[in-house]
């Protein structure tokens, strides 16, 4: 028996997929109880040379007669963006065609019309690529911590600010440095927008999140900070006060409510994810019953990122075969979003201050009155001035907007320098 698959996208991930399916072919058909056949592929610009075994006539650049085309299985939208993706797959699904796509852009924001979609006709519609390219992680929050109460997830799920963000750390480089050499390695976009200003990393919290907690975030609602602002200087008294600096998601069960943000954080050496280097990408899980797991790898590529989509192909082939389908969606709740203010953290404040006395009980007695306690204060004199780096309790992020109001009003302080949250030490 052949499973015929129509692919829409032949570019990084689709080509990977190919030949990889060419590549594992046995194991392929062992595993999935069904041969794997590429039998319609859907591409922009049908003149591009591909790194593929696939006859010409199966080319075409008309990806609607591929999803359409009754001699067609299952689909698989390695395309990306949101149209034509998302009429594809649709039209796909109300065909009763099992679809599996990589693209994070088009499920943090259109997934509950997708999912529904897929609900009504009974089919799959899996996505394990979509978070975090080669690392296995939908599965293992859909099914395996199924039964478990998931309390926090805190991921480095965007390999090119974790590439610039370790080169910052290791050779002490400038942020636009770092992200330069970035580009000239092919880790990071001639237009970074998406990865450094944490939009690529947003989506993927909202789908996180979605699964992790049963219920519906769009990439909107997750609150998002960029690298762009860090300095060498954040990132030296990071290290001197014994931590590094990530952007994290991190997607939260707050008695009942759902927080989900992104933002540059400074986590303890001795954390799990400080040692995430490079392009590598993480997710650190923490569970009732499971306790602290933590899942490693490849976030991106495309052989990584296909190896995920032959997995949800194999599962949705054996489904086909057998005559059912995967996980689903389950029921979805309506939580309320925590917004951002609302949140709870310790914060990392750097501020630059006359070296004269009585300056120290002036900003303690603003800490003070809104209720942030100070964990550790360190003093770092330069001739007139001084550098106070402060480091806090848990503290709501409203108070400490307001702390910082009336710290910015006094005479003595002449800047208030980085404010950063540190994550993975009260917690
Ligand atoms: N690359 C990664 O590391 C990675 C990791 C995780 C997830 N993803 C996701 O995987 C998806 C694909 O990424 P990619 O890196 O493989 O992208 P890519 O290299 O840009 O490939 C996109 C493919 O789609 C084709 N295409 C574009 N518009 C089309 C249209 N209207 N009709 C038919 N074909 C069309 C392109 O055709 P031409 O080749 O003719 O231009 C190309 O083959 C995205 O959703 C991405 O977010 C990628």
């Amino acid at each position: 028996m052949a499973i015929r698959v129509g692919l829409l996208g032949c570019g990084h991930v689709g080509s990977a997929l190919v030949r990889l399916i060419d590549d594992h072919a046995p194991i392929i058909e062992a595993r999935a109880g069904a041969k794997l056949e590429i039998t319609r592929v859907a591409v922009r610009n049908l003149a591009k040379e591909r790194d593929v075994e696939l006859p010409h006539e199966r080319f075409t650049h008309d990806a609607e007669e591929v999803v359409t085309d009754p001699s067609v299985d299952v689909v698989v939208e390695v395309i990306g963006g949101i149209e034509p993706a998302r009429s594809l797959i649709l039209a796909a699904l109300e065909r009763g065609k099992p679809v599996i796509t990589a693209n994070k852009e088009l499920l943090a924001n259109f997934g509950r019309e997708l999912f529904t979609a897929a609900e009504d006709r009974g089919v799959d519609l899996l996505f394990e690529a979509s978070v975090c390219g080669g690392i296995p992680l939908i599965r293992p929050l859909r099914e395996s911590l199924a039964g478990d109460r998931i309390r926090r997830i805190m991921g480095i799920v965007n390999g090119t600010t974790n590439f610039v963000l370790t080169r910052m750390t290791e050779s002490g480089s400038s942020f636009m440095e770092a992200l330069a050499e970035a580009q000239t390695l092919g880790y990071a976009e001639r237009d970074p927008t998406a990865d450094v200003e944490g939009y690529d990393a947003a989506a993927k919290a909202a789908i996180i999140a979605s699964i992790a907690f049963g219920t519906q975030v769009v990439a909107g609602d997750v609150y998002r900070e960029g690298i762009a602002d860090l300095t060498a200087q954040d990132i030296d008294s990071a290290r001197n006060l014994g931590y590094v600096v990530k952007l994290l998601a991190i997607a939260e069960d707050v008695d009942g409510e759902v927080a989900v943000r992104v933002h540059p954080a400074m986590v303890p050496v001795r954390h799990p994810l400080a040692s995430v280097k490079d392009s590598f990408n993480a997710v650190f899980i923490q569970a009732d019953a499971v306790g602290d797991l933590m899942l490693y790898g490849r976030g991106a590529g495309g052989m990584p990122t296909a190896s995920a989509v032959l997995g949800d192909l194999i599962d949705a082939a054996k489904n086909l075969a057998g005559g059912g389908r995967g996980a689903t969606m389950g029921a979805v709740a309506r939580k309320r979003i925590r917004p951002i203010d609302e949140m709870r953290s310790q914060f990392y404040v750097l501020v630059e201050v006359a070296d004269r006395p009585g300056v120290l009980a002036a900003i303690a007695s603003a800490f003070g009155a809104h209720g942030v306690s100070i964990k550790s204060m360190q003093q770092v004199g330069i001739a007139e001035e001084a550098r106070l780096i402060f480091v806090t309790h848990k503290a709501k992020e409203r108070d400490l907007e307001a702390t910082m109001h009336d710290v910015r009003a006094l005479d003595v302080v002449h800047k208030v320098g980085s404010i950063l949250r540190v994550v993975g030490e009260d917690d």
